[in-house]
C-alpha cells in the first residue's frame, strides 16, 4: 500500500503534504503520562514493547499526525553496547563510567553483536507494524537512531552538556580516540537501521542533534561523514527505504554548499530559513521542516509559520514538521491546531 509520508520522502507528488512532529510520542500527552506511569519509569517503556507500541501510536490517533515514529531513545544504543544508563529524575540521562580512553573503548561491545542485542526494539516494530496494517489507514512507520557524534557526546561527557568541553577537548587534543569511538559507535547504528528496516520500519531517522556543538570546518570530518557511511551502508541493501538526515544547527553547512550523501529527505532545524535549504538543497533533497517549536505555543504564531513555510515550499518535495522536538508544556490542542493548518494549507481539509 502506498503511504503518503513515504511517496513524499521520496519525491512523489502526493495529494497534501504530510506531516509529522519530532518528539510527538512525550510528555506533552496526557495518555503518554499515564502509560508511562503504569511502566515504572522511561526506561522501563523503552523496554516494554507492548506499551512502547501503545505510545508510539497515541499522536496517530489523538493529534492526526501522518506518520509514527517509534517510542525509544537514542541512548539506548549505547546501553547495550555496555554502558550502563539511567535517566535521573530532572537532570536526564546518565553514564556511570563515561569512556575516557582506548581502553575505555574497547570494553563496549561493538558491531551487529550490540545491535542484536536490541531485541525488544525490534519486538516493538513489528508489533506495530501489525497494528498499523490491520488500520489500513497507510500511516508510516519511522524508525531512528542518533548521529555517531550525538550518541558521543553523551559516552564521553556521560551526561547532556552545554559545553561539550570534556569531548571537544577530545576533538582537538586525542582525534584518533575520538575518531576511533565514533567509527565504533557508526558500526552499531548501521546494523541497528538494517535491524530495524528488516523488522518494518517505513522510513529512518538520523538524530544529529547536537551537530551545532562542532564548528562548521570540523563538522564534515566529526559527524556529517559517518553518517553519509550509515546511509550508503541501508541504500546498499534497502534503497528504497527513505532516509532523513537531521542535523540540528548546520546553517553554515548548507550555505556554504557543504551537504552531500546518498539520502532522500534533509531535516531543517529552526534556525535555518526554509528559502536557504530549498535554494541550496531543493533539488536534490525532499526537505521535512520546519516551525520552532515554542511557536506552539500561540496558534497565531502556528499558524502564520505554516502559512510562511507553504509559501515558500509551494507544496512540493516537502513534509511538514517543528525544527527540533515538542516540548512538554504545550497544549495538546495546539498541537493538533499545527497538524490541521499543516492538512489545511497543503490541501486536505
Ligand atoms: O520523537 C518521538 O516521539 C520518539 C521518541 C524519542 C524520544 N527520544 C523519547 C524520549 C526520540 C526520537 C528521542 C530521541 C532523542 N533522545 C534525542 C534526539 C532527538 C532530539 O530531540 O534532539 C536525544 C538528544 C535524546 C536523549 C534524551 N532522551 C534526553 C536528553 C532526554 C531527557 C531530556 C528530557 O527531555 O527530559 C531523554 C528522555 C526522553 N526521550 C523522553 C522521551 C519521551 C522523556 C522521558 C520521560 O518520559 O520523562
Amino acid at each position: 500500500m502506498s503511504k503518503i509520508f513515504v511517496d513524499a520522502c521520496l519525491g512523489k507528488e502526493t495529494s497534501y503534504t504530510p506531516v509529522w512532529m519530532m518528539r510527538q510520542a512525550g510528555r506533552y500527552l496526557p495518555e503518554y503520562m499515564a502509560v508511562r506511569k503504569e511502566a515504572g519509569n522511561f526506561l522501563n517503556l523503552c523496554h516494554d514493547s507492548k506499551k512502547a507500541a501503545e505510545v508510539t501510536i497515541q499522536p496517530l490517533d489523538i493529534v492526526g499526525v501522518d506518520a509514527a515514529i517509534l517510542f525509544s531513545d537514542i541512548l539506548v544504543i549505547p546501553d547495550e553496547m555496555g554502558m550502563d544508563l539511567s535517566f535521573v529524575k530532572g537532570e536526564g540521562p546518565k553514564f556511570s563510567d563515561p569512556i575516557a580512553s582506548q581502553e575505555d573503548l574497547e570494553r563496549l561491545i561493538g558491531g551487529e553483536e550490540a545491535a542484536d542485542k536490541l531485541t525488544y526494539v525490534y519486538d516493538t516494530i513489528r508489533l506495530l507494524r501489525e497494528q498499523l496494517d490491520a488500520r489500513g489507514d497507510e500511516k508510516a512507520l519511522i524508525g531512528f537512531t542518533g548521529a555517531p557524534w550525538t550518541l558521543a557526546t553523551y559516552m564521553i561527557e556521560g551526561q547532556g552538556t552545554k559545553t561539550y568541553n570534556v569531548c571537544k577537548k577530545m576533538m582537538y587534543a586525542n582525534p584518533e580516540l575520538l575518531h576511533n569511538i565514533l567509527a565504533k559507535v557508526t558500526e552499531v547504528v548501521k546494523y541497528y537501521m538494517l535491524k530495524q528496516i528488516e523488522a518494518g520500519v517505513d522510513a529512518v531517522q538520523i538524530f544529529d542533534s547536537w551537530a551545532a556543538a562542532i564548528e562548521p570546518s570540523k563538522y564534515d570530518e566529526f559527524s556529517w561523514k559517518y553518517m553519509v557511511q550509515i546511509a550508503d551502508f541501508l541504500k546498499e541493501r534497502y534503497p528504497e527505504i527513505p532516509i532523513i538526515m537531521f542535523p540540528k544547527g548546520v546553517a553554515s553547512f548548507i550555505e556554504r554548499g557543504l551537504v552531500y550523501g546518498n539520502f532522500d529527505v534533509f531535516g531543517v532545524d529552526w534556525g535555518t530559513p526554509m528559502a536557504l535549504a530549498k535554494e541550496k538543497l531543493g533539488d536534490r533533497y525532499v526537505l521535512q521542516g520546519n516551525m520552532e517549536p515554542c511557536r506552539l505555543y500561540s496558534k497565531e504564531a502556528t499558524t502564520a509559520c505554516v502559512e510562511a513555510i507553504q509559501d515558500v515550499m509551494g507544496g512540493k518535495r516537502h513534509i511538514f514538521n517543528l525544527g527540533h522536538g515538542i516540548l512538554p508544556d504545550v497544549p495538546v490542542e495546539n498541537a493538533k491546531h499545527f497538524v490541521y493548518e499543516c492538512q489545511r494549507v497543503s490541501g486536505k481539509k
